[in-house]
């Protein structure tokens, strides 16, 4: 059991993920829902020394205005997907938890998501520089109002277009300078987050397709300051399917042809999808594992397409065509119909409790045990889910066999 207090700090505390992360640690405290949906909360892991969801205190940037409940309450006026029984139980405490979030960056975050950003926050001129500074200085502020042992940083912000990494200098002391050079410094803004988490000792797990902390400069950075970083793109629906079949068509020596996914939704996440840069990290995330499972890679096709009326409802079509003794083709279809805050919202709590966990064992770098809990997991070459959930458990029974090291 953690003997202190662990602060959670969401980027994009106001979206559909970290609100429903919000209402269900409150509702968790308040015994007023089961765990399911928790991994960590599996009997599996009762003897890795998990904090306890009391021992948690939530801040947050985010870039919209408008009040935290209001966005949490969309869960139910919106989506019908969280009791407003339960709602109205919380809301004294999700007021708490607003007074702790501050104005998020927007450096080269991409037209669609400065499009929804407060007004006068759109009118800050950040350098790179001058963001991380004011995001370190919110984290330093939060971890002494509320005497916190530990944060673990959490990006679950909106997608940003995709960037490429492979451009910037590989070394943190290069990139370091090229932070007051704006026009040459093309990091977005979910990097500068990381980078303040790593200046600040935080843990750092990236929810998102967006760079955040895995461009080699940054990785250095965070086994220099001995910080700890997992991503990225939560795995939640049918990406968690893709890498739970793929392996049993490999196994089964079954010849895929051709895999094809269409996905469609309405929540904010799938308007700035729309966005053919936005799409772009998304689509790479959900298609790149299927060649490192079968060894080749079939036809594929991923559609995302935002179709308002479905708000946080996804349904996910996949139509996988395989043969197999005298090669010949037959057909899998599934459809996934899910909410998709519902279904991420528990494994954003569930990376936290672990992550804090790591940091309590003296853990620093890439935290690859996590790899099942990701689209395209960092430093890791593992896909199939099944062997990833097994370095999951290896990694809790080690921590757990140990004698408890409190910090
Ligand atoms: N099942 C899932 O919902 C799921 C699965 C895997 C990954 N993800 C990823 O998680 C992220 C969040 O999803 P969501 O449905 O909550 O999206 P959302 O659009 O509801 O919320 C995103 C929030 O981020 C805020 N934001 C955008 N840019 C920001 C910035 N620079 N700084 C601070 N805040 C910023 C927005 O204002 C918004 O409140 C997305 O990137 C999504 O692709 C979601």
């Amino acid at each position: 059991m953690a003997k202190s207090r662990t602060g959670i700090w969401l980027i994009g505390a106001k979206g559909g993920v970290a609100t429903t992360a919000i209402l269900g640690l409150c509702a968790l405290r308040k015994k007023l829902i089961e765990s399911a949906g928790l991994v960590s909360s599996l009997p599996r892991f009762e003897n890795a020394g998990l904090a306890d969801w009391s021992d948690f205190v939530v801040g947050g940037h985010d870039i919209r205005a408008g009040s935290l409940f209001e966005h949490a309450e969309r869960m139910h006026t919106d989506n019908k997907a969280v009791d407003p029984d339960v709602l109205a139980r919380v809301k004294p405490d999700v007021e708490r938890i607003d007074k702790n979030l501050r104005p998020g960056v927007l450096v080269n975050v991409g037209e669609a998501i400065e499009e929804f950003a407060d007004k006068k926050l759109r009118r800050v001129r950040d350098t790179p520089r001058s963001a991380i500074e004011r995001i370190r200085q919110d984290l330093a502020e939060f971890r002494k109002q509320h005497k916190l042992a530990h944060i673990v940083v959490v990006n679950v912000a909106s997608t940003e277009p995709s960037a490429d990494a492979d451009e910037l200098p590989p070394r943190w002391k290069k990139l370091d300078k090229l932070l007051d050079k704006p026009k040459k410094c093309r990091l977005p803004a979910s990097s500068l987050y990381a980078i303040a988490a790593f200046e600040e000792e935080c843990s750092y797990v990236n929810f998102t397709p967006s760079v955040g902390g895995s461009p080699p400069a940054l990785r250095e950075l965070a086994l220099e300051r001995g910080a700890r970083q997992a991503g990225f793109d939560g795995k939640t629906g049918e990406t968690l399917l893709k890498s739970t079949l793929a392996p049993m068509f490999a196994a089964r020596h079954l010849e895929v042809m051709s895999w094809v996914g269409h996905n469609i939704f309405g929540n904010l996440d799938g308007k700035v999808l729309a966005q053919s840069p936005n799409k772009k990290a998304k689509a790479a995330a959900k298609d790149r594992l299927l060649r490192p499972i079968l060894g080749y890679m079939p036809q594929t096709l991923v559609s995302l397409e935002y179709i308002e009326s479905l708000g946080d409802w996804k349904t996910a079509w996949d139509h996988i065509h395989f043969r197999g003794f005298f090669g010949t083709p037959m057909t899998l279809q599934f459809t996934w119909q899910g909410c998709d805050s519902l279904l991420a919202a528990p494994l954003v709590l569930d990376l936290v409790r672990f992550s804090e966990r790591a940091w309590r064992a003296g853990e620093i770098g890439t935290l690859t045990f996590l790899a099942s809990f990701f689209k395209t997991p960092l430093d890791c070459e593992e896909n199939d889910f099944g062997r990833q959930f097994q370095m999951l458990e290896a990694w809790c029974d080690g921590v757990g066999a140990k004698a408890y090291v409190g910090k």
